[in-house]
């Protein structure tokens, strides 16, 4: 049965705040390897790197590319399109990957212009349309990096996908959307988005307070780390969530 890994937020850097970032990759990719089956790929919903970098992408890059799966990058609001292009040879960086049960389709909300707000774009939603009217037959998983819809966190939702409502108005138009699947929030957060569900992963790295409140700023929380695992049977999507930090071995048996 296909499987899907989806990563978020990794915010690897290089200098003295290294460490955890990196070690966070590293125990979910660890976690990622350990699964049987092992996922037919992985996608990691942006935030690549802290400050887009060309040093930081060195770091993610050696961090993945010996890995005996696919990966598949999305450009955050940390990110920096050249860098990252220039690092992985990235024509594009809206881009999509046929696999024989799914498609995966990338898209970049990174908008500099916006602060930390993201923009999909008219033309990239009309290639959208495209891509996904190609190959209707296979479940296809829609990835980027801002949420499109408010989800209750004032500080999150005032830097969300500024084109929610277009970005739902095409996959309304494509059933065979099993997932939208976002990162930004440093939560997992799952809700019904335009006739299908959208998964927000949590990072791998460092979580945003649950904070629902306008009078609080976001705050970071030291809550465990993990990774969405999506998984296809029957043209019915369902998502795990896997921790990666604050667990152990399983133990026991039923
Ligand atoms: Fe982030």
């Amino acid at each position: 049965m296909p499987l899907i890994a989806q990563l978020s937020d990794p915010h690897i850097t290089v200098g003295p705040l290294a460490a955890q970032p990196a070690a966070g990759l590293q125990r979910a990719l660890a976690r990622v390897l350990a699964l049987e089956p092992v996922p037919d790929c992985v996608i990691i919903t942006g935030d690549l790197v802290d400050r887009g970098r060309p040093a930081e992408y060195d770091v993610l890059r050696e961090r993945i590319e010996r890995l005996p799966l696919p990966v598949h990058l999305v450009a955050g609001n940390h990110d920096a399109k050249a860098a990252l292009q220039e690092a992985f040879g990235l024509a594009e960086t809206s881009y999509a990957a046929q696999y024989p049960a799914f498609t995966v389709v990338v898209l970049d909300s990174l908008n500099p212009a916006l602060g930390d707000a993201g923009l999909l774009g008219d033309e990239q939603l009309a290639w959208l349309d495209r891509t996904l009217g190609a190959r209707p037959e296979v479940p296809a998983f829609v990835c980027l990096h801002h949420p499109p819809v408010r989800v209750g966190i004032p500080g999150m939702d005032a830097i969300r996908l500024v084109d929610g409502p277009g970005l739902a108005e095409v996959v309304r138009r494509h059933p065979h959307v099993a997932r939208v699947l976002a990162g930004h929030l440093h939560r997992a957060v799952t809700a019904g988005f335009a006739g299908t569900v959208l998964s927000v992963a949590l990072s791998t790295y460092r979580q945003v307070d649950l904070c629902l409140r306008e009078d609080r700023p976001v705050a970071f929380v030291p809550e465990p780390a993990g990774f969405l695992l999506h998984r296809i049977e029957g043209g019915e999507c369902v998502t795990h969530l896997v921790h990666t930090s604050h667990t152990a071995a399983p133990f026991g048996a039923f």
